[in-house]
């Protein structure tokens, strides 16, 4: 059963079920008894379920986000920002949310923030075709502001889906909304950057967002020491030497 299939299903299911009670409503029921639990293999999957369940790729993860309207971003997006790069990639990059630049070209990373993560990437003996780069959110902020709960929430199940689908052997977060989604912690970034966390079993290395050291140019030997530490163990997990 394909993503779009289980979608259709579930709104079937929704729109009889609505129509029932209408009905019932009608001939002047006004009160249904809870009905009997249903085993949880005759359930519909729900779509955070679906998301969850490890069992879609990439291109059917991006068929369920569809046109999202799931949050309040989506009359500012020009379009959606899903990700970019290898389907297999060993190394997963993640950042926040799509810029001007990002919404207008449809991919993640490509302004100036981006140019300067192509540049880390190739310092660590990587070509960007070979990672894949993706944010928490999916849709531009209005004017760039900070991601907001909410936000992050709705867009949460799609990032757990793409990092299911990749299993990449290392994730890398940039900047603190990334390394708040993935690890859930408030711990600020300086304090836990320089070495690796576990996400769900992957290795994961927090380290400055390219913005950031766009503004905070001595921070970059220290994010370049970070990127140093990714590269080694990139190097032992992989088998593969680089450069
Ligand atoms: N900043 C991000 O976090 N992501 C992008 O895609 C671009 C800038």
């Amino acid at each position: 059963m394909t993503a779009d299939d289980v979608r259709r299903e579930a709104a079937e299911i929704v729109k009889q079920t609505r129509d029932f009670l209408e009905a019932q409503q009608q001939l002047g029921v006004d009160f249904v008894p809870g009905a009997p639990e249903v085993a949880k293999q005759d359930r519909p999957q729900s779509e955070r379920e679906l998301l969850l369940s490890g069992t879609l790729n990439l291109g059917e993860i991006r068929q369920v986000l569809g046109e999202c309207t799931r949050c309040k971003l989506h009359p500012h997006r020009t379009q959606i920002v899903f990700g970019v790069g290898h389907s297999q990639a060993d190394l997963v990059f993640v950042g926040e949310a799509p810029g001007a630049d990002e919404d207008a070209k449809g991919e993640p990373f490509v302004g100036r923030a981006g140019q300067l993560l192509t540049r880390m990437i190739e310092a660590m003996g990587l070509r960007r075709e070979e990672v894949y780069i993706c944010n928490v959110l999916k849709s531009r902020p209005p004017s760039n502001r900070t991601p907001e709960s909410d936000e992050i929430a709705s867009c949460e199940p799609f990032l757990i889906a793409q990092l299911k689908a990749i299993k990449p052997k290392l994730i890398c977060a940039l900047g603190g909304i990334a390394v708040s989604a993935l690890l859930k912690t408030k711990t600020p970034l300086s304090k836990l950057r320089g070495r690796f966390h576990d996400y769900q079993g992957i290795p994961l290395l927090v380290t400055y967002h390219p913005a950031y050291l766009l503004r905070n140019p001595n921070e970059k030997k220290s994010a370049w020491q970070d990127l140093q530490l990714l590269q080694k163990e990139y190097i032992r997990l992989t088998g593969r030497p680089l450069r």
